[in-house]
């Protein structure tokens, strides 16, 4: 484990936002970790770092965003930046999603082209699907794509019980994102209408989504606006309307199981290829973000029994936990 004095200049320059110290730090810790020889985890933490790119490059990964606005009365920020790291290579979507994706970068790209002609790039985006097929991760590609920040609307910090607060928020969040160019995401923005018991709460979260969506209605600029929900039967066509594309994901195929398995299991050793259907069949019906945390616990179990290889035993007995985990 790396040592106190390292993880602190870690978290402080993390929290500051202080991209090269952030960096500095981390690499120290990956050599630290590499020293000891902790092989897999110095490649982890380095694919964490940099993606699977060899070196950092210039890529942008946080942008030392100043003046993030918060809420007047409880101080909470309602904006968060989110480090930017992951791209087209760490997702694995269907050809359909995947096209969607590439068509709404290519308007980015090329939206000197579309302003020539009086057009505008699909600015407002609903990701659709179940838990954990990449809808966040999607937005993140976005934002590396066009190297723009990634910037979280904290929808549990707009909502405020204090009459009239909430528009007051919302209009800072939209001041905002319309002062530059950022990716801002209202993650599961719907989740707000639902599981709470109170009625009369409910009927104020509704009206915060609507405000939400009216002040999406209203918004011009050259930032772009990414809703996320799990639940696409709770949007009627009147919200489906207001944005410019909808995308759904969903669970992975056989086929996207097997480079899922080859994306994740890349710089681990193993005597099983990645496309070994026998493997992957085992990971059938099963979200990409469920299909992770099977392999990091078949890792460590690996690791833990003192094995250099991942055995198809590992991967066996993780998903053996993962259901008893859901009976
Ligand atoms: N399509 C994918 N390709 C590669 N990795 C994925 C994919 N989907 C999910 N993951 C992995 O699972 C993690 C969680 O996924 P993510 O947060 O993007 O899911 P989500 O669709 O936003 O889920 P939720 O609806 O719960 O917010 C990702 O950070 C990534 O590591
Ligand atoms: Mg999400």
């Amino acid at each position: 484990m790396a040592n106190g004095k390292l993880l602190r200049q870690l978290i402080k320059s993390g929290v500051r936002g202080d991209t090269s110290g952030f960096r500095a730090a981390s690499e120290a810790v990956i050599q630290e970790e590499r020293e000891k020889n902790h092989h897999l985890l110095a490649n982890d933490l380095e694919r964490l770092l940099y993606g699977d790119r060899a070196s950092a490059g210039d890529e942008r990964k946080l942008h030392a965003l100043v003046d993030l606005p918060s809420n007047k009365d409880s101080g909470m920020a309602l904006l968060e930046e989110r480090v930017v790291i992951r791209d087209e290579k760490d997702i694995i979507l269907s050809d359909a999603t995947h096209a969607a994706l590439d068509e709404i970068l290519m308007e980015h790209n090329r939206a000197d082209v579309l302003r020539s002609y009086g057009m505008r790039p699909a600015e407002k985006l609903l990701f659709c699907g179940p838990p954990g097929c990449g809808k966040t991760l999607a937005a993140e590609v976005i934002a590396h794509s066009l190297s723009l920040p990634l910037i979280l609307v904290r929808l549990d910090s707009v909502v405020s019980s204090f009459l009239g607060e909430t528009a007051a928020n919302l209009r800072k969040v939209f001041d905002y994102i319309a002062s530059r160019p950022v990716v801002a995401l209202f993650d599961e923005f719907d989740a707000l209408t639902k599981d709470r018991g109170d009625s009369a709460d409910h009927g104020e979260l509704k009206r915060s989504v609507n405000a939400v969506l009216q002040m999406m209605d209203g918004y011009r600029g050259d930032s772009i606006l990414i809703a996320t929900t799990n639940y696409e039967t709770l949007l009627d066509k009147a919200v489906w309307r207001r944005f410019d594309e909808v995308i759904r994901f969903e669970l992975p195929s056989m086929e996207q199981i097997k480079r899922l398995l080859s994306l994740k299991l890349s710089g681990v050793r193993r005597d099983f290829e990645p496309d070994d259907g026998r493997i992957a069949t085992q990971f059938k019906g099963m979200a990409h973000a469920d299909i992770e945390r099977v392999l990091r616990r078949a890792i460590k179990e690996m690791i833990l029994s003192g094995r250099e290889f991942l055995e198809k035993s590992h991967i066996d007995a993780a998903l053996a936990r993962e259901y008893r985990h859901k009976d």
